[in-house]
C-alpha cells in the first residue's frame, strides 16, 4: 500500500427518491482509499453498501441524488458530466457484481464478450491484439485459454465469476469496486475465486473496495475495514484493529459471531 489517496469520499449522503417517497440510504459517509489498499465494507442487507459503490461510479440518477464529494483525479465525481464519467467508468474505475447479476451476454461466446469490451472501452481494433489481451486476461485468473470458445451457460459459477473479474480488470483500472462478488458461490469456490481476485489486485497495483456481508471474506481480503449500519460508517480502521477492539455493539456482535464460527 502506498501512502497516497487515490479516492477520497467526504460527507457523502444519498437519497433515493421514487414516487414522491424519499429514503436516506447513505448518511455523511467519509473515507479515503489509498493506492493499493483493499478496503472491506461490511454490513447487513440494506445498510447502504451498494449505494456507496454506485455513487463512486456516478450511477445515482435523478430524481435520486447524492451530496458531498467523491474526489478522483482532483475532480468531484458527483459533479462530472456523463461524457467524462463514461471515460472513467470501466477504464479507471470498474465494478464487479455478484454472479447472479452477471453481466456476461448469454448468446455470445466468452471471446465475443471480451471483444465487445476491448472494442468499446479500450478502442482497440487490431485482431491480433484482441487475441493477446483475451489470452492474457484468462490466464491471469487461472483459466485455460480454450474457455474463450465457450458460452456462459457452459461454465460453472466460479469460472464465470473469474471471467467477470478478468473482464472488469482488462483495462487496468485504478479502482475496483467488487460488490458481493462471490455471494452466489459455494464456500470452497468462493475462497478460490477470492484468492484469484486478491492476486489480480495485488499484481496490478489497483485499489479495491470489497463489499460483502461476510466477515471471513473480509479477513481474507482486506487491509482496512469499514462497518456500515443504517447508511452510516460506524467503525473504520485496519482490519486487525477493528476486529480486536470493536467499539460499536453491532460490530461486537459481528466479530463475536465470527470467532464462534472459527472455534
Ligand atoms: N433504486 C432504489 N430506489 C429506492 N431505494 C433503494 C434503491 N436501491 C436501494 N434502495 C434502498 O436503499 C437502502 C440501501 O440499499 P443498498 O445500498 O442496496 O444496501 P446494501 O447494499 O448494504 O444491502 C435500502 O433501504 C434499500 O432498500
Ligand atoms: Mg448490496
Amino acid at each position: 500500500m502506498i501512502d497516497e489517496d487515490i479516492l477520497s469520499v467526504r460527507d457523502l449522503s444519498i437519497v433515493y427518491s421514487s414516487y414522491g417517497e424519499e429514503k436516506n440510504a447513505v448518511r455523511n459517509v467519509s473515507f479515503d482509499l489509498r493506492r493499493g489498499e483493499i478496503l472491506g465494507i461490511v454490513g447487513e442487507s440494506g445498510a447502504g453498501k451498494s449505494t456507496v459503490g454506485k455513487a463512486i461510479l456516478g450511477l445515482i440518477e435523478p430524481p435520486s441524488y447524492a451530496r458531498g464529494q467523491i474526489t478522483f483525479e482532483n475532480r468531484n465525481i458527483l459533479e462530472m458530466s456523463e461524457y467524462r464519467l463514461n471515460k472513467i467508468r470501466w477504464n479507471k474505475i470498474t465494478m464487479i457484481f455478484q454472479a447472479s447479476m452477471n453481466s456476461l451476454n448469454p448468446v455470445q461466446s466468452i471471446e465475443s464478450n471480451f471483444i465487445s469490451v476491448i472494442k468499446d472501452k479500450m478502442k482497440i481494433n487490431d485482431k491480433i491484439e484482441w487475441e493477446r489481451l483475451i489470452d492474457e486476461a484468462l490466464l491471469s485468473v487461472s483459466l485455460p485459454i480454450e474457455v474463450k470458445k465457450k458460452f456462459p451457460h457452459q461454465l460453472s459459477g466460479g469460472m464465470k465469476q473469474r471471467i467477470l473479474i478478468s473482464l472488469a480488470m482488462i483495462t487496468n483500472p485504478q479502482v475496483v469496486i467488487a460488490d458481493e462478488p462471490t455471494t452466489a458461490l459455494d464456500v470452497i469456490t468462493e475462497f478460490y475465486v477470492l484468492s484469484v481476485l486478491k492476486n489480480k489486485i495485488r499484481t496490478s497495483g489497483a485499489s479495491m473496495i470489497f463489499i460483502t456481508h461476510d466477515l471471513p471474506a473480509i479477513v481474507f481480503m482486506a487491509d482496512t475495514l469499514a462497518v456500515m449500519r443504517y447508511g452510516e460508517i460506524i467503525e473504520h480502521g485496519p482490519v486487525s484493529n477493528v476486529l480486536s477492539k470493536p467499539q460499536n455493539d453491532y460490530t461486537k456482535k459481528l466479530v463475536g459471531a465470527y470467532y464462534e464460527v472459527e472455534l
